[in-house]
């Protein structure tokens, strides 16, 4: 096998051994296939091409201490899958169907999941998508379902270590009523810009405000926000952002450490009342903030002076991740071991 310098992973595409899929026709799901190509014959008028029926997941597997392979909330991801599908009025895969080809993904490609000590994961790609043909916008009467996997390392350069964020009001990723709370292709599309100009101001990602009063904090890239102050967990409530699994699991956590949870509307001002805050997601796990600046109004916040992260944003990361490598007991029932 190729060799893999484990410990210096970054998060991109790498071919594995193979993917497993899925399809949907005449009413109903077929048998899971194991494919190795990486590649797909797809109809040029094939709904997802066009009028963006496609959805897609994002969940990891961790190799822990004992060389067991753990999977994380993975029932959680089928489920917000079938919200998304509802949403763009494609065929819903059912629960079963999801979990049983996430674990032969995972399976077969045993070879790249990450060992312990490299701090590495696999990162498991679920896409769902319409595949027959329509001109007239309305929903393919065919869809296909694939997951493939790949080792990666941290989604932002340097791990868990603080980055600055930037607010800008000239973009919006999401409407109130839109589609920011399905995980669909179009969401990043739409995000593609804003984040370019971002990365190239030296940002690690864009905050979206709410797009109707530009008052509140909404979402920050491929991530939700959470900010911290007098031992309360406070994230935003919105329509239009993904309701991450990440967050509802720091939630929960944080409940267990006795602090209060707050999910409420967050308005810019309240940025500099937060002792600490942070960017979560399957990818991003939790990414600590170093300052937000706001570019409109030339303010900043400032979350570390020192570019450590907070001592409440490394105990929920240290609890997450012991949680999902094994090292620590998973009380809530989020682990599939295999
Ligand atoms: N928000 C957006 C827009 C995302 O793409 C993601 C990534 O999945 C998240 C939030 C975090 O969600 P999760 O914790 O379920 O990965
Ligand atoms: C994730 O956190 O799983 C994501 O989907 C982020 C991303 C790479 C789009």
């Amino acid at each position: 096998m190729e060799q893999i310098d484990w410990s210096n992973l970054g998060f991109g595409y790498m071919k594995t051994d193979c993917n497993v899929r899925c399809n949907y026709s005449d009413g109903k799901w077929g048998e899971l296939e194991v494919h190795e190509s990486e590649y797909l014959s797809l109809h040029m008028a094939a709904t997802s091409l066009h009028y963006g029926q496609e959805s897609f997941e994002g969940l990891k597997a961790f190799r822990g201490k004992d060389g067991k392979i753990r999977i994380f909330r993975m029932k959680d991801n089928a489920l917000r899958m079938q919200d998304s599908s509802a949403g763009t009025m494609m065929a819903v895969l059912p629960t079963e169907v999801f979990e049983e080809a996430v674990l032969k993904a995972v399976k077969l490609n045993e070879r790249f999941v990450p060992p312990y000590e490299s701090g590495a994961s696999l990162y498991i790609r679920p896409v769902l998508f319409g595949i027959s043909p329509e001109v007239g916008v309305k929903p393919a009467t065919e869809y296909m379902f694939i997951i493939f996997v790949m080792p990666v390392g941290p989604y932002f350069k340097g791990g868990f270590q603080t980055t600055p964020f930037v607010i800008m009001r000239e973009y919006d990723r999401s409407a109130p009523l839109g589609m920011g709370k399905f995980k669909v292709g179009g969401n990043y599309a739409a995000s593609l810009v804003a984040g370019e100009r971002a990365h190239k101001l030296g940002y690690s990602n864009i905050f979206y405000l709410d797009a109707k009063e530009k008052k509140y904090i909404d979402e920050c890239g491929a991530a939700n926000f959470f900010g911290i102050k007098d031992n309360a967990y406070i994230t935003p409530k919105s329509t239009s952002i993904l309701p991450s699994i990440t967050n509802r699991s720091l939630m929960t956590l944080a409940e267990d450490f006795g602090m209060k949870v707050e999910q409420r509307h967050i308005p810019v001002e309240e940025l500099a009342t937060f002792e600490e805050a942070g960017a979560c997601g399957t990818a991003a796990v939790i990414s600590p903030i170093e300052r937000i600046d706001d570019f409109d109004e030339n303010k900043s916040y400032i979350f570390s002076h020192d570019g450590k992260p907070g001592v409440i944003c490394e105990k929920l990361y240290n609890k997450l991740r012991g949680i999902q490598y094994g090292d620590e007991p998973d009380t809530h029932g989020w682990v599939t071991v295999i």
